[in-house]
């Protein structure tokens, strides 16, 4: 008996799942993440009442994918009447927290205690803003890997802040509050001000931290592409999110070329046969994800039209059709980004090594 082909994947699942609040796109750096995630919001926009799309990578180019420049503030995408994007950064510093010194001092003081609580503080103000903002579906554009699992920790590290400052209220008593007095902060910016505004976005943190461990509201989309390094660092993402309890049962693998009885190109050949080894062991390490393969254009995909266009293969599993100008210009992105990716593994071999000295 002949292997019957196993049905293709699509992410229809994400459109079907009207209880989804919020969808992460995450995956290594240049695979397709800002790609995807600009064309989920798309299709989401046309199934629910509103959509946002936030981007949590400094390096951010939602601007590219759209053509458009966004902010920290949400921003009606042009063409659209219900999809809104913005850009936060997950790194800048708290602001908005006091203008006063000697707050700051007692900012730092905490910041130096906990690891991470200044970055969990201005991720957990932006969800605390966009939770009240009322959208029905909320898709991230994340950054690379690392970053994004560390924003995802982001509640225990809130807690931990939290429990310290408790126990410094505790330990010292009314010489903490007569100590922020005697540096100039009047009760406004006090250890009451600092423990309100923790206890405030504690309940925020609670409750996000609630939804995001709800496969009903929350999932994760894996990106990636057929490559070695790219199937080792999906699958340490998947085990990731296992841990923090995230769901994720899609994996996008992107930039594929599709076998055409067509294409004689020797480079594309064995270019598909490398792909072809990464994709079987995709399917046999992922059997109970959806699996959505995109093919790779000659072309980059940006502006709404390209988004829309591209977004087809999201809905349905891909039928090439390849004309010999095509071959030729799929060659050509080929070797572009393999010596993209060259460069790219030698940065993170550079960024191992340096860090291995440290
Ligand atoms: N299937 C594809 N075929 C051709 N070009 C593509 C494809 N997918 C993405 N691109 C292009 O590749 C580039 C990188 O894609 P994208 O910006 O979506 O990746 P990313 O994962 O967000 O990268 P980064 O980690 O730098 O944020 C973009 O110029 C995009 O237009
Ligand atoms: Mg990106």
């Amino acid at each position: 008996m002949e292997d019957q082909p196993l049905p293709e994947g699509t992410l229809q699942n994400i459109l079907e799942q009207e209880t989804l609040k919020w969808v992460f796109v995450g995956g290594k750096g240049g695979v397709g993440k800002t790609t995807c995630s600009s064309i989920l919001s798309i299709l989401l926009a046309s199934v629910r009442s509103s959509v946002l799309i936030i981007s949590t990578d400094p390096a951010h180019n939602l601007s590219d994918a759209f053509q458009q420049r966004f902010t920290k503030t949400p921003t009606l995408v042009n063409g659209f009447s219900n999809l809104y994007a913005m850009e936060v950064d997950p790194t800048v510093e708290h602001e908005d927290m006091s203008s006063s010194d000697g707050m700051d001092n007692l900012f730092n003081e905490l910041a130096g205690a906990i690891p991470g609580i200044d970055e969990a503080m201005s991720f957990a103000e932006m969800l605390k803003l966009v939770q009240t903002m009322d959208y029905s579906v909320i898709v991230f554009d994340t950054a690379p890997t690392g970053h994004t699992l560390r924003l995802l920790q982001f509640p225990s590290v809130l807690e931990k802040g939290l429990a310290k400052v408790m126990s410094l209220k505790n330990k010292f008593g009314g010489l903490f509050s007569q100590m922020t007095r005697m540096f100039g902060m009047g009760d406004d910016f006090g250890e009451d001000a600092i423990l309100g505004k923790l206890e405030g976005m504690k309940d925020v943190i609670e409750q996000v931290n609630m939804q995001f461990k709800d496969p009903d509201m929350t999932t994760f989309v894996c990106v990636c592409i057929p490559e070695f390094l790219s199937l080792y660092e999906t699958e340490r993402l998947v085990q990731e999110l296992t841990k923090f309890e995230i769901d994720t049962h899609n994996i996008i693998i992107n930039q594929v070329i599709f076998d055409d009885e067509d294409v004689e190109s020797k480079l594309l050949k064995a270019r598909m046969k490398m792909q072809q080894k990464y994709l079987d062991q995709f399917y046999m390490l992922y059997d109970d994800f959806n699996i959505t393969k995109l093919p790779l254009l000659p072309q980059e995909v940006t502006g709404v039209e390209a988004l829309r266009s591209f977004s087809r293969h999201f809905k349905t599993p891909y039928e090439s059709i390849c004309s010999k100008d095509q071959v030729e210009r799929l060659e050509n992105r080929v070797t572009a980004l393999q010596q993209q990716l060259k460069e790219a593994e030698e940065e993170l071999e550079r960024v191992k090594t340096g860090k291995n000295k440290d």
